[in-house]
């Protein structure tokens, strides 16, 4: 692991994905998760089945929230939408880096200092033949990696993904970028749906700040324990 993210006690590094299907649900995870992993994801489930109320509710239990709503729309409504977020609590917040360059500026103009915007490239659940379909030559990678540059230089200091992308945006952004990564799975896990995951140690080595993880917590038996051997297996 490199020697800034030895230097961060590694369960600051959780996000804890609350893909959960309504408030109860969510606020009984929040008190069983203690102490807190970094931050909690609420997700477009939970917010639409619980309201921005979610996001106050889990503040006020003493979480960090990571709202992940992936905003995409004209630069205007993102920007206000993203000064919603912040007078919320949100301290992280997710726009979609396909809403092009002037929405990206003026989603990271709107964020203020203490909000960390993270740009989302390309989901996972496409592949080439998608990008074919709406248009976009090259591969998978090639987008990614254009989608990130145009993030980057539009004034964002983060961005989500997939393991599979962490090296070669690592390699080209060096550490000044955030990198937020899902599809971790801890040795042995069930896999669930994520076709190519990394085991959180894997993930933080390939240069993943914080690593977001669902069902491998929240679906697990005791999540505590589950949480606790994550942090344990990273340190
Ligand atoms: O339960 P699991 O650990 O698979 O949850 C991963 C979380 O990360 C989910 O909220 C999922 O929507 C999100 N995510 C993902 N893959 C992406 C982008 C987001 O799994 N490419």
């Amino acid at each position: 692991m490199n020697t800034q993210a030895a230097a961060v006690d590694p369960r600051t590094r959780i996000i804890v994905a609350l893909d959960l299907p309504g408030p109860a649900a969510a606020l009984d995870m929040v008190c069983a998760l203690s102490p807190h992993p970094g931050l909690f994801k609420v997700g477009l489930q939970l917010f639409i089945a619980a309201g921005p109320d979610i996001v106050r509710a889990v503040r006020d239990l003493g979480g960090r929230v990571f709202l992940d709503l992936k905003l995409h729309d004209i630069p205007n409504t993102v920007s206000r939408a993203v000064e919603s977020a912040s007078l919320l609590g949100a301290e992280m917040a997710t726009i979609h880096l396909h809403g092009g360059r002037a929405m990206i500026e003026a989603a990271a103009q709107a964020a203020p200092a203490e909000m960390l915007l993270l740009g989302v490239t390309i989901l996972t659940s496409a592949d080439e033949s998608a990008l074919r379909e709406i248009g976009v030559a090259g591969t998978v990678e090639e987008q990614v990696m254009r989608l990130a540059q145009i993030g980057v230089d539009g004034g964002l200091r983060g961005l989500v993904a997939s393991p599979r992308e962490l090296q070669p945006l690592r390699r080209t952004h060096g550490s000044e970028i955030k990198i937020v990564t899902p599809g971790i799975r801890p040795r042995g896990a069930n896999p669930n749906d994520q076709k190519r995951s990394l085991t959180p140690r894997e993930a933080l080595e390939a240069g993943a700040d914080y690593l977001v993880i669902g069902r491998p917590i929240t679906a697990a038996p005791d999540p505590r324990a589950a949480l606790d051997r994550i942090v344990a297996d990273v340190v």
